[in-house]
């Protein structure tokens, strides 16, 4: 008995709302006016308006530059650029999706494909560590007897999501000497 009221007391609910939006005519030309009017109002806003945008904030980013190991015929290091928003690249990826050569010799044909379980990804960071994660177990172990500024890349994570500046990369730091 009581769901058949309920029931009851909603199709008359519905029944009276119906008439204020579809039958009657003066109300439904009022609403479409207003629709037109917001329309109207959005785009004045879009082409015009000094109001802050709704679009999301940019987001952070990080400068990268990558140091060539070897000097080119003129005597200077090749050096690479890339940008990368903060906290959501390994230097791995960033590097693979730009074409900065990470491997030497042996990591080129034989790397673990970023699983942390090879240790042929190294870089040496010059500047801007203090952008990048701590150095992570993997790394720990794999770089433990090397300088403090070496780094895995595919354990490196460029940014933190808030932070932006730069970072300069030494590739293949096992070739300088
Ligand atoms: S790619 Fe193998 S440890 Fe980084």
């Amino acid at each position: 008995m009581a769901s058949l009221s309920f029931a009851a007391a909603a199709a008359a609910a519905v029944n009276l709302r119906r008439p204020d939006v579809t039958s009657d005519f003066g109300n439904r030309q009022r609403t479409s006016t207003l629709v037109r009017r917001k329309r109207l109002s959005l785009s004045l806003n879009a082409a015009g308006s000094t109001e802050p945008s709704s679009a999301a904030p940019e987001k952070p980013e990080i400068e990268l530059e990558f140091i060539g190991p070897k000097p080119g015929a003129d005597g200077s290091y090749p050096v690479d650029k890339a940008k990368a928003v903060s906290g959501e690249k390994l230097l791995r990826n960033i590097m693979n999706e730009n074409k900065i050569e990470l491997y030497a010799t042996y990591g080129k044909a034989m790397n673990c494909g970023g699983g942390g379980s090879c240790g042929t990804c190294i870089v040496e960071i010059i500047d801007g560590k203090d952008l990048l994660n701590e150095r992570t177990n993997t790394e720990l172990r794999y770089l433990k007897k090397k300088p403090e500024s070496w780094r895995l890349a595919c354990q490196t994570i460029v940014g933190n999501k808030e932070n932006s500046g730069k970072v300069v990369v030494q590739r293949l730091p096992q070739w300088k000497k």
